[in-house]
């Protein structure tokens, strides 16, 4: 038999995913899971998005611009101004893409090369993991830590892991695992390192609607002045519209060199989906009080999560400021051994719970071997079932061990 790539060999599953046979067993068997492991919303898409759709009049669904139609480009900075108050961002310093995803790759494959380092504090979003090894990228962990709730290291830190291979920085913000939303007092340390280095700052601002906490008051890298040739926004419309089927997102930067390059990847692909991003350019009409709503549901949920996790002996959970996910440390030695045994061992009246191990969201291998990421991505009541059942499993699991 002919043989894979090394590359595709060293890819990683994904960490969210890689549970999903035990999940299609336990489900066999009748057992109920409540889904805490991926961040899939489970809010309504904008009814903008639906009507558009239907009403869509034309006999060919035609290729769209490379780097998107050129109405979106126009709402999606005039959404951008409007919303965010990001005045500097113009149609012309985005690109389209199929998804956050996408601008990701572009954007790694445009601004480093293989062998090339890119600093990522970790835990992290395990596919950039992924779309460095896709270009043989090398990703360098700089350690955040649960007991200061996952907190931007110091400068120090930072310049520790530089080398004259350090291109990039990219940080995610708020942060998927850890929720944790970065302070303008953090993003001037980065802004500083930035410059001092001359390293490209790529924000991943995704879940950039998502904030519980208005003493931190949100800022975008596109906001930070004097970074304009460093800095790189990534967004979607996944989180923001609860409609990550759509694959819609962007990449906006004022570094015209840095867009041409990623134009020239989006060129290859031909371009993003084009129904989707006809429902997209409605989608941005949505009423003000769409995001209020979602807003005040999750942090309910966020509430309600931390509080039913905190009571549990042993449990460490840091309240996240933001995103929809925490890191939970257990008083267990390995997650991947007991998020596998909830699902193929245990049931509580019948349900159990299905949790991401975090050992996936770390680059340093052997981290994170004690904690799980929690998506609170189903409603309040169904959050405080599924934390009872993950405390009933805790205790039962640590009886299962004692026997063995
Ligand atoms: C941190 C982060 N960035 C980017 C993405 C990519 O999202 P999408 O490709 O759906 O826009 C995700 C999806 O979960 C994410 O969590």
């Amino acid at each position: 038999m002919p043989e894979i790539s090394n590359k595709g060999r060293a890819m990683p599953a994904s960490p969210i995913r890689k549970l999903a046979p035990f999940a299609e067993q336990a489900k066999k068997r009748g057992i109920h899971i409540y889904h805490l492991n991926i961040g899939q919303p489970d809010v309504e898409t904008p009814h903008q998005f639906w009507d558009a759709i239907k009403n869509i009049d034309r006999k060919v669904l035609e290729y769209s611009p490379s780097n998107g139609f050129e109405d979106l480009r126009k709402k999606y900075a005039a959404f951008f101004q409007t919303r965010y108050h990001l005045n500097n961002l113009l149609p012309e310093d985005l690109l389209i893409t199929t998804g956050g995803s996408e601008a990701l790759f572009f954007t790694m494959l445009s601004i480093l090369d293989a062998e090339d380092e890119i600093i990522i504090p970790e835990p992290l979003y395990a596919n950039y993991i992924g779309f460095s090894k896709s270009g043989d990228i090398r990703v360098r962990p700089i350690p955040t830590s649960i007991e200061n709730g996952f907190a931007l290291p110091s400068i120090d830190e930072f310049e520790k892991v530089i080398t004259k291979n350090t291109k990039a920085i990219l940080i995610c913000n708020p942060n998927n695992p850890t929720g944790y939303a970065y302070s303008a007092t953090e993003l001037d340390r980065l802004k500083e390192i930035a410059l001092k280095h001359d390293l490209f700052l790529i924000s991943d601002e995704v879940y950039r609607d998502f904030t519980y906490d208005p003493s931190i008051p949100y800022t975008s890298i596109l906001e930070i002045a004097g970074l304009e040739q460093h800095a790189i926004l990534i967004d979607s419309v996944s989180k923001r519209f609860s409609a990550c089927g759509a694959r819609i997102g962007m990449v906006a930067t004022k570094n015209k060199l840095v867009l041409e390059t990623i134009l020239k990847y989006a060129q290859q692909r031909l371009s993003p989906p084009t129904v989707e991003q006809l429902g997209t350019m409605a989608m941005f009409d949505v009423e003000e009080d769409y995001f209020k709503e979602v807003n005040k549901e999750y942090k309910k949920r966020r509430d309600t999560l931390v509080e039913a996790l905190q009571k549990i002996d042993g449990v460490t959970c840091p309240v996240p400021g933001g995103a929809f996910y925490c890191i939970v440390q257990l008083p267990v030695e390995d997650t991947d051994d007991f998020c596998r045994w909830m699902l193929s061992d245990f049931n509580y009246q019948g349900e159990t719970v299905m949790m991401a191990p975090a050992s996936g969201f770390y680059a340093t291998e052997g981290k994170g071997k004690n904690q799980v990421r929690i998506a609170y991505v189903l409603n309040s009541k169904n959050l405080q079932k599924a934390i009872k059942c993950m405390e009933e499993g805790l205790k039962a699991y640590k009886i299962a061990n004692a026997e063995k």
